[in-house]
């Protein structure tokens, strides 16, 4: 069930029967040469809209840009500031809230933004604290799940790849929307075939590290089989972990 393909008398009813919702977060940046713009808000969509037909879960809109400032070397990264970010997902939350959700689910797709993300949270709980008027009411919760962490992603992912996986631009992401978008995803010859490692800084310095994107991964393994494998697996996983935080 999604959110914007809702009627407010759905979400009403919706409302009767749970107060928790599962929000796809990501980011619009480079990934590498044959890696979608979007890959890291479509991940945690592709899953989070399994999860919600598989289950019945209310899935929200996707945040779909994020904390990319390292990525802007490259052409279509778009990013916020984090101070931005921090206000439009208190800005969400409020909105949210105002309906009577108390329970807000986010599934990341960058690990970027889990610091913001963190640090909004903070903000939120932080208002609520100086709400007197509030002093009565059910807690509102807020919880961050990135989607390869999931129970038993991490031990697929090292199967279907054991080699080349790397930290950015990695085959097992660009499986997923490889899967879901079979004809927007490329084959491109990478080289070298394994991308180099090394710490992320500013947007200059990314690029003279990692000149076509990537870190430490060879996406030329991507695969639709793969994808399809880490859908299935990540959406059962994050069923089980969307209901324990639904009955927290
Ligand atoms: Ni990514």
């Amino acid at each position: 069930m999604q959110l914007h393909l809702s009627s407010w008398p759905e979400v009403d009813a919706y409302l009767k029967r749970s107060k928790a919702i599962l929000i796809p977060v990501g980011s619009t940046e480079q990934h590498g040469p044959n890696g979608l713009i979007g890959t890291d808000a479509l991940c945690p969509e592709i899953i989070a809209r399994r999860a919600g037909d598989e289950a019945g879960i209310l899935v929200g809109p996707t945040f779909n840009v994020g904390q990319s400032q390292h990525h802007m070397g490259f052409a279509g990264t778009i990013t916020l500031q984090p101070s931005t970010m921090i206000a439009a997902v208190k800005d969400w939350t409020d909105s949210l809230r105002r309906h009577g959700f108390e329970r807000l689910y986010w599934l990341n797709g960058h690990g970027g933004n889990a610091a913001t993300l963190n640090a909004a949270f903070i903000e939120i709980y932080h208002s609520a604290t100086f709400d007197w008027a509030g002093a009565d009411r059910t807690a509102l919760r807020c919880m961050l799940r990135n989607w390869w962490e999931l129970p038993g992603i991490g031990e697929l992912v090292r199967r279907l790849f054991p080699v080349g996986e790397g930290s950015h631009a990695t085959p097992s992401e660009v499986s997923i929307t490889r899967y879901a978008f079979p004809d927007a995803v490329k084959d491109v010859e990478m080289s070298p075939r394994i991308a180099p490692v090394g710490p992320i800084f500013d947007a200059h310095d990314y690029r003279r590290r990692y000149p076509d994107g990537r870190i430490g991964s060879d996406p030329s393994l991507a695969n639709a089989e793969a994808g399809e494998q880490l859908i299935a697996a990540a959406a059962k996983a994050a069923i089980s972990d969307f209901k324990q935080f639904e009955a927290s």
